[in-house]
């Protein structure tokens, strides 16, 4: 059996559909809901997730004869349910109860009802109503045939990642005392003989609500690994309930990867049964395929491999963007396939109707408020029509060959206040350094500092701040076995309680990259700096002293004029590269390309291929993002057209192309 044959077994098919809300419509549509689904392809539909209220009316008052039937009706239909625990959206009657359980911002403000997701994550009367309604519907739903997958949740952490709240700030100081067992040891980690912080008992530690400038950067970072540690636990307890009552269905929460920074999905990924993401793209970004393809290979990443599932993207416009535009024809389905490629065994969205009311009325939806005459609806089915076709790609896992590392505890630490320069954005890094490697059609994996990196011929570090002892010499290892690295400045500067590694920069890296940053010589806004080979740089130089590297670039102008800007340090069998400076674009590639990130396939720029590998097979992803139709050389059975392909695979503009290679 396949991975994801384990993971869906009841479902073993490429997944099509996504969050279907039959609580807004009047019954009779939902005859013809199910009658679109069919024949649309929909194999899959998330059911209940903002329907708590309607479930439980009144406290421990259930009316679950609604969801009966839409269940049945969707069963009937041959439709699978990935079913909702309703508890993102709790009813307004808890609120009135628990008024205590509401959010209170980092301003000290409560926050009302009229929305979702208001709840504080360490409220002990939510945490008790949200194992209680999972509770009833696991008793109620465990043998239901239509259900697949348990759907816990609605996007933790999103609108409010998190509470500042008397209840949080208890269990701020329990999590404290499990990670640090004594006050000597707490006040230690943080250094709180700066500004006389000094605590002499647990209840003096409150959150870091606003306060003057400069409110200590190990409690902040600590509130923020705690607060997603909250919505875990939160998740935790629900998932406990469903795998006790209703045990066999895998159980799943959609993540935001990498658009919701606060939940460090390393740790999350672990506590499911199957990783799922929701990604919506940056409408306004004509290269919004390739931050796709980075959220994408982020989500496989965290599942550790394994096949995910694409819980939510739109088949057209967004409601809550400035300018939200609609994609272009073909690109909806250019971005199913992309996610797919990347190793999603669905291709689900947000939603299947779109709502005629509430605050997500002007969002696109599989059917469009115009319905079945329109162009959305028309490219659902075709799309439908096709995913069909490729159940043989479920299970199947992605090659790739260039690794990332990824730290969300260090992206935090990176963004507190008080940084040398306010321009040192982790996302800025990741996605210039991703790009490069997409643009090169190098699949790129990200990694955690700690990880395993022997399948790597070339590691990058665009970004990585926070750096503890033992991921400096995870990396040391790495290159020492022949591993190439490219390290980007403002590396490896703290450990992980945000306390500067000792002896000079970048200490965890000092001796793997053979040499020291004697000063960081950050630029005014807009301000650039030459390198030599016709380069030129941003935001940062650092004057570096030279220990073992040699001088691949030099600063021709700027605060480090004729001083090394790149170096080269070889270490045992492998070599360890430092790019002082923020590079961009081609400039940037004249690094890279030189440190072996070469372009696979010698195809326009623009066309994505990826492949994913079975135990019998292997299939490439081919994915045309350009208006001019280009030619891969590749042989097998091209599965969307059914085609035989003898060397030359035609790729027409904008199109998409499913090869299973001849082996
Ligand atoms: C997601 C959310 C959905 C819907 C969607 C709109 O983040 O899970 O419920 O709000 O955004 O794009």
């Amino acid at each position: 059996m396949n991975n994801a044959a384990r993971t869906l077994p009841r479902l073993g098919k490429i997944g099509y559909g996504g969050d279907y809300n039959p609580e807004q419509w009047p019954e009779q549509v939902w005859h013809e809901d199910v009658r679109l689904m069919r024949e649309a392809g929909v194999n899959l539909a998330s059911v209940g997730i903002f329907a708590w209220a309607m479930l439980e009316p009144a406290p421990g008052e259930y009316d679950f004869g609604w969801l009966d039937r839409v269940l049945g009706l969707l069963h009937e239909g041959g439709i699978a349910v990935d079913l909702a625990t309703p508890t993102a959206a709790p009813p307004a009657w808890f609120f009135r109860r628990h008024p205590e359980a509401r959010p209170v911002t980092h301003e000290g403000h409560v926050l009302g009802g009229g929305a979702r997701h208001a709840f504080c994550p360490s409220s002990p009367a939510y945490r008790e109503a949200a194992a209680g309604i999972a509770a009833q519907l696991a008793r109620r739903y465990a043998d239901h045939p239509a259900v697949a997958l348990w759907h816990v949740h609605n996007e933790y952490g999103w609108s409010n990642h998190a509470c500042y709240c008397d209840a949080s700030a208890d269990a701020f100081r329990r999590w404290l005392r499990q990670r640090y067992g004594t006050l000597s040891a707490l006040n230690n980690a943080w250094g709180t003989t700066f500004w006389g912080q000094r605590y002499g008992d647990w209840a003096e530690i409150d959150p870091p609500r606003l306060a003057p400038p400069g409110v200590n950067p190990a409690l902040q970072l600590d509130y923020l690994r705690f607060s997603s540690d909250e919505y875990l636990d939160c998740f935790r307890i629900e998932r406990d309930v469903l795998h006790r009552l209703a045990p066999g269905v895998p159980v799943t929460t959609n993540f935001m990867v990498p658009n919701c920074k606060w939940m460090d999905y390393w740790k999350w990924a672990a506590e499911v049964d199957v990783v799922s993401n929701d990604h919506y793209l940056q409408a306004e970004r004509l290269d919004n395929h390739i931050e796709l393809a980075m959220a994408a290979d982020l989500t496989r990443s965290v599942a550790r491999g394994r096949p995910w599932l694409l819980m939510e993207h739109s088949t057209g416009a967004v409601n809550w963007q400035p300018r939200n535009i609609a994609k272009v024809p073909g690109e909806m389905r250019r971005n199913s396939f992309a996610h797919i490629a990347r190793g999603a065994d669905s291709a689900l969205f947000f939603q299947w109707r779109a709502s005629r009311f509430g605050a997500e009325k002007f969002h696109s939806a599989m059917v469009p408020h115009g319905g079945t005459s329109t162009r959305i609806w028309r490219d659902v089915v075709r799309l439908g029509a096709e995913l069909s076709n490729l159940d043989e790609l479920v299970g199947t896992r992605v090659a790739s060959d260039i690794g990332i590392v990824w730290d969300w505890e260090s992206w935090w630490a990176l963004e507190l206040e008080w940084r040398p320069s306010f321009d040192l954005r982790y996302l800025d890094r990741m996605s210039a350094y991703y790009e490069r490697a997409w643009r090169a059609n190098r699949t790129v994996d990200f990694v955690h500092p700690e990880g395993d990196l022997s399948g790597y011929q070339m590691m990058l570090i665009p970004s990585l701040y926070l750096m503890s002892s033992s991921a400096a010499e995870n990396l040391a290892a790495y290159v020492r076995s022949g591993g190439t690295l490219v390290v980007s400045y403002f590396s490896g500067i703290v450990d992980e309680i945000e306390t500067v590694h000792p002896g000079g920069h970048p200490g965890a890296l000092r001796d793997l990259l053979g040499l020291s940053v004697e000063e960081f010589l950050p630029l005014r806004a807009g301000d650039r700096v030459r390198l030599e080979r016709n380069l030129t740089a941003d935001v940062w130089a650092e004057r570096l002293v030279l220990a073992g590297a040699e001088p691949v670039l030099r600063y021709l102008d700027g605060p480090a004029a004729g001083e090394p800007a790149v170096t080269r340090h070889r270490v045992g069998q492998g070599t360890a590269w430092y790019v002082s400076t923020r590079l961009n674009g081609r400039d940037l590639d004249v690094v890279l390309q030189e440190a072996g990130l070469t372009a696979r396939d010698g195809l326009p720029d623009g066309v994505e291929l990826v492949r994913r590998v079975g135990d019998s097979a292997s299939y490439l992803i081919a994915i045309n993002h350009t208006d001019g139709d280009v030619e891969v050389a590749a042989s097998g059975k091209e599965l969307l057209t059914g085609a035989p392909c003898h060397g030359v695979l035609p790729l027409p503009a904008g199109d998409v192309r499913v090869l299973r290679a001849a082996s």
